[in-house]
């Protein structure tokens, strides 16, 4: 069960304690629910990356995590940022990252996204068929563009991108026709960009996608004399949300990535390209921790559940692609366990479970649990349903703590209310 919490995680008796400090005495200071990061886990993971790509790039998926610390760790660590909006600029922006150390996407950027991609020199993936006009419009200058290579990855439906009919990116003729495009409007179109799915447990759809890449890039080169000098192979390395999950390691499949990818453009008879990737969930969720405080505990026939502070509005991955969790009790964590139980959120929907089933001491008010490989897509999609205030976020390292996001108040919420 460790093996799913940070490095850092450790049991002193019947306490949790995470960067050296007891959870409980993170719960009592920061209140719960609590997302805990860990420092060491972070670095670890962005060195590992890094290695991992050699003389290529990699830009931390800003999606997973839009924190202005966490970016500015990575950044220590040689990470970028990839950002799909104008919010996530700003926040890689006061994290320190210009133009050099970002990538932008969406699929469907504004026109003032756009500006400020162009005014701060950051390079623009190409997402649709008219962007190349918008882009030049704006100002920018360098282009990547994103293409489509019809296949299916084996992952949940909604977080699948690769596919042929995905939103996002284009069909090989229609990116084709982009890249000619940009090369028209004189934009510098440094390369390609593919992203298969997310929560990827194989290698097996990212393989098939970069040898058919580099066909793609081998006919952009054939019809319009352009060739990739950048091959951006998005991010999507899944890791272990549960004891039964079995996922290698992410930098080994990244290390796969950039190789199989460098091969593959030689074979199709392309200069070697530079490697990007763009890693979220990866880099961050195992580094992260919630706390939740147990409160009502209802037993039934049917099943017992027991109810947290939160819920999906920290974490609405259980509804969106049936996310499978544990939990391990906090505070004692050295009994046996009693009694499988559901987790349930404080939310007014049913669906609004954590976890279905999961074998705790036999549960009591005032418990505190812990979740792990929680650092990605939670606090990122966290919302204000039923008037919740979103979470507090701590960094932890060696025995101290430091405050990265404060827990929204009643009052921040009432902030945006008129008449
Ligand atoms: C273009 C792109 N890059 C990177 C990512 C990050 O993916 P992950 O967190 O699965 O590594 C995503 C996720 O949706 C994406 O769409």
């Amino acid at each position: 069960m460790l093996a799913l919490f940070p490095e850092s995680a450790a049991l002193d008796g019947a306490d949790l304690t995470l960067g050296g400090l007891s959870s409980e005495s993170l719960a009592e200071e920061h209140g719960t629910p609590l997302v805990v990061l860990c420092e060491e886990t972070l670095r670890a993971n962005a060195r590992a990356l890094r290695e991992a790509v050699g003389d290529g790039r990699v830009f931390f998926g800003t999606k997973a995590l839009p924190s202005v610390a966490l970016l500015r760790l990575l950044r220590e660590e040689g990470i970028g940022a990839d950002v799909a909006s104008a919010g996530e600029l700003a926040f890689a922006e006061a994290a320190g990252h210009g133009g050099e150390t970002l990538v932008v996407h969406g699929n469907n950027k504004s026109t003032g996204f756009l500006r400020k991609a162009a005014s701060i020199g950051a390079p623009v993936v190409l997402d649709a068929s008219d962007e190349a006009e918008l882009a030049a419009a704006a100002g920018v200058e360098q282009v990547l563009v994103r293409v489509t290579l019809g296949v299916d990855a084996d992952t949940h439906e909604a977080i699948r991108t690769g596919h042929h009919g995905s939103k996002f990116g284009l069909p090989p003729d229609q990116a084709r026709a982009a890249v000619a495009d940009a090369l028209d409007r004189g934009l510098d179109v440094l390369g390609v960009h593919v992203h298969v799915g997310s929560q990827l447990e194989d290698f097996d759809a990212q393989a098939e996608t970069i040898v058919r890449l580099a066909a793609f890039v081998a006919g952009c080169r054939d019809e319009l004399g352009w060739t990739a000098r950048v091959a951006d192979l998005g991010g999507g390395f899944g890791i272990r949300h549960h004891p039964d999950d079995h996922v290698p390691d992410a930098a080994e499949l990244a290390r796969g990535a950039a190789s199989t990818a460098r091969l593959a453009f030689v074979e199709a008879g392309l200069p070697k390209p530079e490697v990007w990737l763009e890693p979220g969930r990866c880099l961050v969720g195992r580094a992260g921790v919630t706390l939740y405080r147990v409160g009502t505990v209802k037993r039934l026939p049917e099943r017992t559940w027991v109810a947290i502070d939160g819920g999906m509005s920290d974490n609405p991955r259980p509804q969106l692609y049936r996310a499978r969790y544990t939990a391990l009790s906090a505070t004692r964590a050295d009994e046996q366990p009693g009694e499988t139980v559901s987790v349930a959120g404080m939310h007014c929907e049913s669906g609004d479970v954590l976890i279905d089933d999961v074998a705790l001491p036999t549960p009591r008010r005032g418990d505190l649990l812990a979740v792990p490989a929680t650092g990605a897509y939670t606090l990122a999609m966290a919302s204000n349903y039923n008037g919740v205030a979103r979470p507090a976020a701590v960094l932890v390292r060696d025995g101290s703590a430091r405050v990265i996001r404060r827990r929204e108040t009643i009052d921040d919420l009432l902030r945006t209310e008129l008449g």
